[in-house]
């Protein structure tokens, strides 16, 4: 351990790059190596680095107004920025709460779907159902919520159980299907537990619209969240969407619940808000239910002390003007679309390929020891860990995760660079990744 690191890595062990600088999708270590960010941080630094009127707009906030308490007033900034996600959303979302960061975003949806019941008179009303194979953060709320194993293990005496049920997950369906046939049980799966639980005591269903790190970028069936709609209408029971990943931009719209035709109850987003300049998260409500949780009451006081700060106000709306000005939902798209099919592409020459999937700038890569059964590699060979790391070499990052078969086995990549990137740098990337799984299936006595 070098005697002058103060800081609580992740591995102890670990001799990490050290960078000092980034611009566009690079990143520079302290000696100049370039390195590409193909991950965009944890999927986060989303219109890419060191963008100037971005930093300047934080700036001028910062020396006019860093901090003002949301108990005590409002500031212009922040009207102006929640005024935003009414835009964005083509005014589906009418109020917005900012926080920071999507962890503290989802805890705040716990509240305000209960608040939502409370005030109602469905004092009975308070679980909050989620899936298997979910991420919905770190604190220990919403970790509970969150249907990942490998993040959960440990921790389990701290959480609660409101109840977990399958994940719509196509290439590994829990329930034996194929998408061209499938009756959605995965979906009914969300009614069965409403009823079994009781509908009077179910107040909340949280999903991811495409999953982030917990099965790396797969899609749902495209009928499926119709069908979540549908029975959360049944039973009032809220739907709050987790975008933390998706929201602003990622997919190739906005919103990835506007893929689906459907409208949420709330919708939570983080990491893209800010393009990855400032610490901060939001949760924003439709005119529906923030009617509901108006009418007796016409409060919410829960918070921290950080919510609603100007300075992220200030840094969303700059980050927001930015990502309009240059058309980067459109790029997301197109280049998520080019990058997909180059990883398409290639994967006939990798046998571990075994589902390239995801939307937009948020491409996943199930690795597999045998593509025709679906086999994983064993937990202990972390096979995606080694292609990070291999990458790593190559001067690239990109994400690596594992569990996504049933929370045990089961590898997988995400390739999520940020918003401005352009052909050649997808081709950069992928020329890369290429060589490295070459290299790491070799090493693993895979292929030629
Ligand atoms: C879908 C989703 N929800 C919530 C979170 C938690 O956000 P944060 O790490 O900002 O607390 C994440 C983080 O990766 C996420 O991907």
């Amino acid at each position: 351990m070098a005697d002058r690191n103060y800081v609580l890595n992740a591995d102890f062990f670990r001799d990490y790059p050290r960078i000092a600088g980034g611009k566009g999708i690079y990143m520079y270590t302290e000696d100049g190596t370039e390195i590409i960010d193909g991950a965009s941080g944890p999927v986060l630094v989303s219109l890419g680095h060191g963008i100037e009127e971005i930093a300047d707009a934080m700036r001028d906030q910062a020396v006019k107004l860093a901090f003002a308490h949301r108990d005590d007033c409002v500031t212009p900034v922040l009207e102006e920025s929640c005024a935003t996600f009414h835009e964005a959303s083509d005014g589906d979302l009418v109020k917005t709460f900012q926080v920071a960061g999507g962890s503290e975003a989802n805890e705040i949806a716990i509240k305000l779907v209960r608040n939502y019941h409370l005030v109602r008179g469905n004092a009975g009303k308070y679980k909050i159902l989620a899936r298997w194979q979910s991420y919905h953060g770190s604190s220990m709320g919403v970790l509970s919520l969150s249907g990942f194993t490998k993040r959960r293990a440990g921790y389990e005496p701290y959480l609660f159980e409101h109840g977990h049920i399958a994940p719509c997950y196509c290439y590994r369906c829990w329930f034996g299907g194929e998408p061209e046939t499938c009756g959605l049980q995965c979906a009914q799966a969300l009614e069965n537990e409403i009823l079994a639980q009781g509908p009077e005591t179910v107040a909340g269903f949280i999903a991811e619209p495409i999953s982030g790190m917990s099965l790396c970028a797969a899609e749902p069936h495209p009928a499926y969240f119709k069908e979540i709609r549908r029975i959360c209408d049944k039973y009032d029971v809220a739907l709050i969407m987790d975008e933390v990943m998706t929201g602003f931009g990622r997919t190739g719209k906005m919103f990835a619940y506007k893929h689906y035709g459907i409208v949420p109850d709330m919708v939570v987003t983080g990491k893209a808000v800010s393009g990855g300049y400032f610490p901060l998260a939001a949760v924003s409500v439709t005119q529906r239910f923030y009617d509901g949780l108006y009418e007796n009451k016409g409060d919410f006081t829960p918070g921290y002390s950080w919510s609603g700060n100007p300075l992220g106000a200030a840094t969303q709306l700059a980050a927001y003007r930015y990502l309009k000005k240059h058309g980067l939902v459109e790029n997301c798209r197109v280049m998520g679309d080019y990058l997909k099919r180059r990883i398409e592409e290639i994967a006939p020459r990798h046998p571990t390929f075994g589902d390239v999937r995801g939307k937009g700038l948020m491409v996943g890569v199930e690795l597999v020891r045998d593509r025709s059964s679906k086999e994983s590699f064993p937990a202990g060979d972390k096979f995606a860990l080694q292609i990070n790391r291999e990458a790593l070499k190559e001067n690239m990052i990109i994400e690596s995760s594992s569990g996504c078969n049933r929370g045990q086995a089961g590898d997988a990549l995400v390739i999520s660079p940020a918003f401005v990137i352009q052909r050649d740098e997808v081709d950069k990337i992928v020329e890369r990744l290429d060589r490295v799984v070459t290299t790491v299936e070799k090493r693993n006595g895979i292929g030629r």
